[in-house]
């Protein structure tokens, strides 16, 4: 318990709350396009249909057609997936901290993208971990630097592909590749974190780090979050068959089964054809708001400060000159009505004190706009 703490983003959430601030700090999808009329219909549905069993207990590694389904979704990404490979979780939170308790013993080392997302990183500091930390450029993770981190022996590789959380950098097609057979190659476990991998805006899906090299102890996980709504809670892992056994029985201990009723609606949202049109509502309202944020941060700041152009997902991740520290700049931010996260938080290996994070789905055009106007202000009179 000694490491674990508070996180900054769920601290300056609650500290802003009620204000009137332009957020640019949540990891929050927008609750405007939840389904909510359409979850109505399902629940009710499934009460009518299947209600003593959604109510009642159900088995530690899933709703046995989910499972089904999630495996077909998952051979779509070039996983290897049969519903034996895969576990339903309560939000892939809990697949991350399955896999790192099963996967990782006190002491031993996490290879990571610097900066990284932060609830993995608070599982990882929970069971002890060590670091050894990769730094990120345009092409995500920088590969080159994996032989160094590899000698020192890692137990486990922790990534985020695809619009990763908290730059918003995509990893290329070739260091996908090269990272999953150093992986391998070193004998190591493998944890892929793919929360984002459907708000994709633009370009193709790229394949996933799992299905690119044979590794016994890689893990896949992804999520109905930021797809139908975070408050279901329903997540997923996909591993080999015996090791979703061990992680089955390891849940088990913890919560013993994700919800029985949670678990129907999801599967009947996606049974009804609804997911893909919701996807894709989803990727043209944050498309949207991620365009005016980035011709904002254009006209604003261009030559000032360096910033992210993300494919997908939820967010931008703004550089400032060496030597300027963003989590002062946040108070002054904040007294003009606008929020954003100091990029210092995200840094398993240390540093960042000039970065920060913009969430761009939680604000409307309008009010991004304004925000940026503000955000661009208090930048340079800092700068000044
Ligand atoms: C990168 C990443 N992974 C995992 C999660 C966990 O989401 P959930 O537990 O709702 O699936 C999040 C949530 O914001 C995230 O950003």
């Amino acid at each position: 318990m000694a490491r674990v703490t508070a996180s900054a983003i769920m601290e300056l959430i609650k500290t802003t709350a009620g204000g009137n601030y332009i957020s640019f700090a949540s990891g929050l999808p927008d609750p405007a396009l939840f389904p909510v009329d359409r979850v109505r219909e399902l629940a009710d549905a499934v009460l009518t249909e299947d209600g003593r069993a959604a109510l009642q207990y159900g088995p530690a590694e899933g709703y046995p057609p989910l499972r089904a389904l999630i495996a077909e979704t998952l051979r779509g990404r070039g996983l290897a997936a049969g519903p034996e490979n895969i576990l339903i979780t309560n939000g892939s939170q809990q697949a991350l901290d399955l896999a790192v308790r099963a996967l990782l013993n006190p002491g031993e080392g996490v290879v990571l993208e610097n900066p990284s997302y932060l609830a993995a990183v608070q599982a990882f500091d929970s069971y002890e971990a060590r670091y050894h930390v990769l730094p990120l450029d345009d092409g995500g993770m920088v590969t080159e630097a994996l032989p160094a981190a590899l000698a020192e022996r890692p137990a486990l590789a922790y990534t985020l592909p695809n619009f990763q959380n908290p730059t918003g950098l995509t990893l290329t097609g070739e260091r996908r590749a090269e990272l999953a057979e150093a992986i391998a190659g070193a004998g190591i476990a493998l944890l892929e974190d793919d929360a984002y991998h459907d708000l994709r805006f633009e370009g193709d899906s790229l394949p996933s780090v799992c299905a690119l090299a044979e590794n016994p102890r890689a893990v896949y996980c992804g999520t109905l979050s930021k797809t139908i709504a975070p408050g279901l809670r329903v997540g997923y892992l996909c591993a080999e068959a015996s090791l979703v056994v061990r992680l089955g029985q390891l849940k088990q201990i913890t919560d013993l089964h994700t919800g029985s009723f949670t678990q129907r609606i999801v599967y009947r949202y996606c049974e009804r054809g609804w997911l893909e049109p919701g996807i894709r509502a989803f990727c043209e309202s944050y498309r949207r708001r991620r365009d005016v944020l980035l011709e904002a941060l254009a006209a604003e700041l261009t030559g000032i400060v360096r910033w992210t152009r993300p494919a997908g997902g939820m967010f931008v991740w703004v550089t400032l000159p060496e030597g300027h520290h963003t989590g002062a700049l946040l108070e002054q931010a904040m007294r003009r009505g606008i929020v954003f996260v100091p990029g210092a938080s995200f840094h398993p290996g240390g540093g960042g004190e000039n970065t920060l994070r913009l969430n761009f789905v939680s604000a409307t055009e309008e009010k991004i706009r304004e925000g940026i106007g503000i955000l661009s202000g208090v930048i340079r009179e800092s700068l000044a």
